[in-house]
């Protein structure tokens, strides 16, 4: 006989998972399975996290992928990892470190030169570091203003020629809902200033907030930029995702406890964090109308306030963004 006690205990596991499939029902899922032979993908931070699962889907789907890492050695684990589940489809590690200008112009130079086009730049590598002293990138830039933002601003306009010549084309660029509690402050971009807020908002990372908000004006200004080609630009939120990004970020066993529920009913895997880029980089039902915009659980998603920056501020922060990287203006 079956006590009651189980029926119960039974009940509410059932109710537990049921309630954890809807959740994942509502973060969407890119079921195209048509074929990407003879597209060019090139995916920066593809070794890790979101990164690797986008590489993965898109060789199950046999296009061409160029894995931007930081560390060859990583770049070539993930290849080992992604052939265990997936044969089709060409992979090409390439070393880039996009916390050095030097590195993102020697990579560009070397892409431009070995590939006759670029049909999907995915601007997916990122930091998150909770750190008292000020962490910087091998050019002096604040490290989540440097490589989530300039590094990418920089990457996109070095291979912006190519993405012209490849059109149609399109440049994802992966951002985050915490751009909400985002600021440009243009006068302090590099976070030399410290204000007084600055101790509480270095527990709530303010810095990689910030980084996330300039990543959707980059692509809100891109978009304005390029209306006179085809070139889309566009925006993502993963969702929170069980990726490598915390990884600098101490946790204690009590923490473990707390957010256990936190983490059951909102974290998505990697691979689910991965099907919203997969929708803007492939999908045939996203074009030009879409340039500018910002995508989450696999559509368009509409704020319910408005983000916190004006379109002045946007196209100031592309131009300093421009002189701090070193190129002309055009
Ligand atoms: N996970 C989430 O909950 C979440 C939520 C919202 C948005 N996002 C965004 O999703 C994107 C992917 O992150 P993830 O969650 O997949 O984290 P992840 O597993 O840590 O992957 C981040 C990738 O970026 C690479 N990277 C870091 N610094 C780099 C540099 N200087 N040069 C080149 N590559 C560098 C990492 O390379 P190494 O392995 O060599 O460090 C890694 O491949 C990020 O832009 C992140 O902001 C994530």
């Amino acid at each position: 006989m079956v006590s009651c006690s189980t029926v119960a205990i039974l009940s509410a596991l059932l109710g537990l998972i049921l309630l954890r499939k809807y959740r994942e029902s509502r973060w969407g899922y890119f079921k195209c399975k048509k074929s990407l032979q003879g597209k060019v993908f090139l995916v920066t931070g593809a070794n890790s996290g979101i990164g690797k699962e986008t590489v993965r889907e898109l060789a199950r789907r046999d296009a061409c992928v160029i894995m931007a890492c930081r560390s060859m050695s990583s770049a070539l684990s993930a290849i080992e990892d992604i052939r265990r589940t997936v044969q089709e489809g060409t992979l090409i590690p390439k070393q880039l470190d996009l916390a050095s200008f030097d590195s993102i112009r020697a990579f560009s130079n070397s892409v431009i030169r070995d590939f006759p086009k670029i049909n999907v730049l995915i601007n997916n590598a990122g930091v998150y570091v909770c750190s008292k002293e000020a962490r910087v990138t091998t050019d002096g830039y604040e490290l989540h203003f440097g490589v989530n933002h300039l590094g990418h601003f920089l990457l996109t306009n070095l291979l912006f020629d190519k993405l012209c010549e490849s059109q149609p084309s399109r440049v994802v660029t992966v951002s985050s809902l915490l751009l909400q509690s985002g600021k440009i402050d243009l006068e302090n971009l590099n976070c030399e200033r410290e204000t007084p807020e600055s101790l509480a908002e270095m527990r709530s990372n303010q810095k990689y907030c910030n980084s996330k908000l300039a990543n959707l004006l980059f692509t809100r200004e891109l978009a304005k930029r390029t209306t006179t080609v085809d070139v889309t630009a566009l925006s993502v939120c993963p969702g929170f995702s069980y990726t490598n990004l915390f990884r600098e970020t101490p946790r204690s066993w009590y923490q473990y406890i707390l957010f256990a529920p936190i983490v059951y009913f909102y974290m998505r895997s990697a691979n689910q964090g991965a099907q919203t880029v997969l929708l803007c980089a492939a999908s045939d039902e996203i074009g030009k109308q879409h340039s500018g915009q910002l995508f989450r659980d696999c559509k368009v998603y509409k704020p319910k306030l408005r983000f916190p920056c004006s379109s002045a501020t946007q196209s100031k922060l592309w131009d300093i963004s421009t002189e701090m990287v070193g190129l002309r203006m055009k």
